[in-house]
């Protein structure tokens, strides 16, 4: 099988080209800069030059290609319109391209977010028959990816993952975290006790390998997740080095966070940044449930996740606990 790998430069596309040489595809990863994706041609990827935002560079990419996984995305942007611009259009361009140029494509992954559907307004995961309510700008800009990619479910086989936090011991979040906790504190927004939903990078690049294989209604959107329900605090404090034994709970007030949001805000439009924390994510919060669950991606395909936060994800800490970025 060939694959059309977007977002192969990043976190997870970095992990599922690997996964996807590993079970003998051919990869084609679509990367804005060639140099970034140096390692990826090592690894056996064919790379083509391509940005999500312009047309004319996807024609050729999507030639000859029997699948696509469209992960790439921005997490981060400095406005609502960055953010729709790659993350709502781009979806559309690539779409687009499939259906003009793509003659052999049977498979169109569209890698989404919880952020797209929404909390949960009880301890369970969100009511799929509940209308979305997105999360802030990106969670728009995510739903509105999805909006092109039903569209196309008629012409297309289209399969839609909806994952929560995506982690691992290399993640650049993680990293942050072990490096402040290796400093003696972790900065917990509000009281920690926000019940969140999260994988492991190992089990959804498992989660997106079902979707390119398994039979499904052609718009399906699957939720995904390690099986358990999380708080925040447990999650952050799964992250302190084995040996820790002082770290520091710095509890941050919501009203506080918005502050440092507004501040980190100001600072990267007058230095024209992308903000690395923001009001948005302050509030996040103070909704109480994050949860989506597996149930459905398992009933029509058979997945299972492999890896939970206390296990193999530990232990690999306990061998190594400070060569965080191997
Ligand atoms: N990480 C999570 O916790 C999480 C949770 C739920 C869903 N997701 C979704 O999972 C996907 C992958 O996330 P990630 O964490 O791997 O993100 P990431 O590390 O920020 O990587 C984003 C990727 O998208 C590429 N990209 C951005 N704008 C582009 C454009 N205009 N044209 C072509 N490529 C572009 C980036 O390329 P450059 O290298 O050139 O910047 C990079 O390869 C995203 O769709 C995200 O919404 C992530």
């Amino acid at each position: 099988m060939k694959i059309l790998l977007t977002g192969a430069t990043g976190f997870v596309g970095r992990h599922l080209a690997l996964f996807l040489r590993e079970k003998g595809c051919e990869v084609r990863a679509l990367a804005r800069d060639p140099k970034k994706a140096e390692p990826l041609k090592s690894a056996g990827c064919e790379i083509h030059t391509g940005d999500i935002r312009k047309p004319e560079t996807l024609i050729d990419a999507v030639k000859g290609v029997d699948a696509i996984c469209h992960l790439a995305a921005l997490i981060r942007a400095r406005s609502y319109r960055e953010f729709m611009e790659t993350n709502s259009i781009g979806a559309k361009n690539l779409v687009d391209a499939a259906l003009s140029h793509g003659t052999h494509i049977r498979r169109f992954i569209y890698v989404s977010s919880i952020s797209a559907q929404g909390a949960s307004p009880s301890g369970a995961p969100r009511d799929e028959k509940l209308p979305p309510a997105p999360l802030y700008d990106y969670g728009k800009s995510k739903l509105a990816g999805e909006k092109w990619i039903i569209d196309a479910k008629e012409k297309l086989h289209v399969g839609i993952l909806r994952p929560p936090i995506i982690y691992s011991p290399e993640s650049a979040e993680v990293r942050k975290i072990a490096k402040m906790a290796s400093l003696g504190f972790i900065p917990i927004l509000g009281d920690g006790k926000t019940r969140i939903s999260i994988i492991h990078v190992h089990d959804c690049v498992r989660a997106i390998y079902c979707l390119l294989e398994k039979d499904y209604p052609s718009g399906t959107i699957f939720p995904v997740d390690d099986g358990s329900v999380h708080t925040l605090d447990e999650f952050m404090s799964a992250f302190v080095p084995p040996g820790k034994k002082r770290v520091l709970k710095l509890r941050i007030p919501i009203p506080i966070a918005w502050l440092l949001g507004l501040v980190a805000e100001v600072i990267a439009r007058l230095s024209n940044q992308t903000p690395q924390f923001t009001r948005s994510r302050a509030l996040l919060a103070r909704k109480a449930n994050f949860i989506c669950g597996h149930a459905k991606l398992t009933e029509l395909t058979g997945f299972k996740p492999e890896i939970k936060l206390r296990d193999r994800y530990l232990n690999r800490l306990n061998t190594d606990p400070v060569n965080l970025s191997q």
